[in-house]
């Protein structure tokens, strides 16, 4: 029995959630999974009514779940960082979810900006490190609003945290099987503390997976590749401020943030999936944001879960829909509403 903690969150988050739960009872129903869900109203709503972001009883109830499904944080009204930095990054944090992992794959029948590429192209995952670097808010203001005010914003990088990243990034390449490649994504040649950190920790780790390649790529030339030539990618390793950065350049090539869901995963403890779309304020209630990212989301959790089989038809699912049915992956585009593209997903699980 999966114990599932909800946070559907802000804007269209609810909507796509509502869509991710009917392709889990479908799934469920198929391959006799048991699970509970229990919702938490967390979110720019709860902020506004009570001051609450993420209260210590809640974040000790959330330790109790095999995992959290999440659709958005984030609230036109309230002012930018109080509703990432008090909910998302504090649960990423106090939950120890060390990775972001964010897989990259062009779909059959999903529509990229790359001229020219195709899904055999564009298939490869980003493992950003998730509780450190310039996400820890160390640092601080002196003399602040006079002419002589000074920002500081420090990068926090230990290597505890740098090689635990990067000895997951390692496994998860060798057990992904592609290419065997993995990729450090820094700037050795500026950031020449913490990213001389990084690259002696992965040099030294490198020597445990002989079977891996290893290979390195400064953070703005991986841009240009990325763009350019993705087919040379197979898992890329690089700290959260750049991870952050290249993995909504990765999400565009991949058919947009529609499509792209990502896991913050703790390996020993409770992880948390979530689409990448934010809450769209924009296409809130209007029954047109892309329900596709929340259902790899809820894919990405079943694997994560150990239900592979399940995770597999989802897959399967999501791939059938998006290259037969769906018209675009854009909100508003797609040929069908939110609620029927999570019908369509949820009646192939049905009868596959
Ligand atoms: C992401 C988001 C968050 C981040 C924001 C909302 C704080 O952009 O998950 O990539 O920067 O990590
Ligand atoms: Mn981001």
């Amino acid at each position: 029995m999966y114990k599932i903690a909800l946070i559907p969150g802000d804007g269209t988050g609810p909507e796509v959630i509502r869509e991710g739960l009917k392709v889990l009872k479908a799934i469920a129903q198929k391959k006799n999974i048991k699970y509970e869900l229990v919702s938490y109203d967390l979110g720019g709503e709860r902020y506004m009514k009570t001051g609450e972001l993420l209260p210590d009883s809640v974040l000790n109830e959330l330790r109790q779940f095999h995992a959290i499904y999440l659709g958005a944080i984030g609230h036109p009204e309230v002012k930018p960082g109080i509703l990432e930095k008090g909910i998302l990054l504090a649960m990423r944090f106090e939950l120890d979810q060390y990775i972001n992992l964010r897989p990259v794959k062009l779909l059959p029948g999903v529509e990229t900006p790359l001229k020219d590429k195709g899904p055999a192209d564009i298939d490869f995952v980003v493992v950003r490190e998730n509780t450190e670097g310039l996400y820890t808010g160390s640092g601080g203001f002196l003399k602040k609003g006079t002419a002589d005010e000074i920002a500081i914003q420090e990068s926090i990088n230990t290597r505890k945290g740098v090689e635990r990243c990067v000895r997951f990034a390692f496994d998860f390449c060798r057990k992904r099987g592609k290419d065997k490649k993995l990729t450090f994504c820094g700037k050795t040649n500026v950031l020449t503390y913490a990213h001389d950190l990084w690259q002696r920790t992965f040099n030294s780790v490198a020597q445990e997976y002989p079977d891996i390649a290893p290979d390195y790529a400064n953070v703005d030339a991986i841009c240009m590749w990325m763009v350019k030539n993705p087919e040379w990618f197979d898992v890329i390793v690089t700290d959260n401020m750049f991870g952050d950065i290249i993995t909504d350049l990765a999400a565009m090539i991949q058919g947009g943030v529609g499509v792209a869901a990502g896991g913050n995963i703790n390996p020993q403890g409770v992880s948390m999936f979530e689409p990448m779309g934010g809450s769209a304020p924009k296409y809130t209630g209007q029954n047109v944001i892309n329900p596709i990212a929340a259902i790899a989301a809820l894919q990405m959790m079943l694997s994560f879960l150990g239900e592979d089989d399940a995770a597999g038809l989802v897959e399967k699912a999501i791939v059938k829909v998006v290259s037969t049915d769906m018209k675009s992956m854009a909100a508003g585009k797609m040929g069908y509403s939110t609620s029927q593209v999570g019908d369509l997903i949820a009646d192939f699980v049905a009868k596959a």
